[in-house]
């Protein structure tokens, strides 16, 4: 697509020289779930997503990184309708969803849980977990007891308030809201930002855990190595711009992708 690099193909070829080489073609042979061609998008004039193309297959894990500023939490916030679109599609299980605003999307099975501000603070832990479906006409039980089950720690606390809860805590009552809807793609922005370090291992094994039971997952993470480890695939994207995409392990085997953006 921005053919700066090297054209290696369609496959995870193995170079030969040095680790793998990434690809810089981003987009998907099969057909993508999500499917994102040509974006542009920034907020009011300003123009922050350049032609960025990105596929997340059905119960795909893909990870985006990249330096602070790339647009990687626009990217996120723009498939949920939070931006302003320019130009270019996205779609969803072939539907058109660019410019669709939040409270549509969600009907549509994308949940997302953003980086800050993902709790209300005054509300009791299940009062929290029961917005999260506050588009049916009930709370379904049966989700409340699958959320439980997932983050057992929020059953003891469901009477406290989300406020008084640790980090960690807050955050699996903010992926728990959003797994009220059972989405069929899950955008997690920076999930182990801010917890503490022996936390972080906690919290990517819960996101896999979530991917195994058949959610797509479309992440951003500081934490890249390990999010690149654990992820079917990434994207790195530098200046609102697509630059590498291939399987998390090749990118994490390129030299190029390991000197310039995971510190050698
Ligand atoms: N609400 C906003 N209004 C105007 N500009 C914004 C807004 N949010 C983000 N930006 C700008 O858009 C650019 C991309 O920001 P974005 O938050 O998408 O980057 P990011 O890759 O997620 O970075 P980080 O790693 O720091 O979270 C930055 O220059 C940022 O200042
Ligand atoms: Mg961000």
């Amino acid at each position: 697509m921005n053919g700066d690099s090297a054209d290696v193909g369609t496959d995870a070829d193995p170079n030969e020289s040095a680790g793998a080489t990434a690809r810089t073609d981003h987009t998907l042979d099969d057909e993508a779930m999500l499917r994102i061609r040509g974006l542009d998008a920034g907020y009011g004039d300003l123009q922050i997503l350049t032609d960025v193309d990105l596929d997340v297959a059905d119960g795909e894990y893909v990870t985006i990184v990249g330096p602070n500023g790339a647009g990687k939490s626009t990217v996120m916030k723009t498939v949920f309708g939070l931006t302003t679109y320019m130009d270019g599609t996205i779609e969803f299980d072939g539907e058109a969803i660019e410019a669709t605003p939040p409270e549509e999307i969600i009907h549509e099975g994308i949940g997302f849980v953003p980086q800050t501000d993902n709790v209300f603070p005054g509300l009791s832990v299940e009062e929290n977990l029961e917005m999260g479906a506050y588009i049916l006409d009930s709370v379904p039980q049966d989700r409340l007891e699958a959320v439980y089950d997932r983050f057992p720690i929020l059953r003891e606390r469901r009477d406290q308030k989300a406020g008084n809860l640790s980090g960690g805590q807050r955050q699996m009552v903010a992926m728990g809201r959003t797994l009220m809807l059972d989405p069929d793609l899950l955008l997690l922005d920076e999930p182990s930002a801010g917890l503490a370090p022996d936390l972080v291992d906690d919290m990517f094994d819960r996101i896999d855990r979530i991917n195994e039971s058949g959610t797509a997952i479309l992440m951003v993470e500081q934490n890249a190595k390990e999010a690149l480890r654990r992820c079917d695939r990434g994207y790195v994207l530098v200046d609102g711009e697509n630059r590498y995409t291939d399987r998390g392990e090749t990118l994490l085997g390129d030299e190029q992708v390991r000197q310039d953006f995971l510190g050698g």
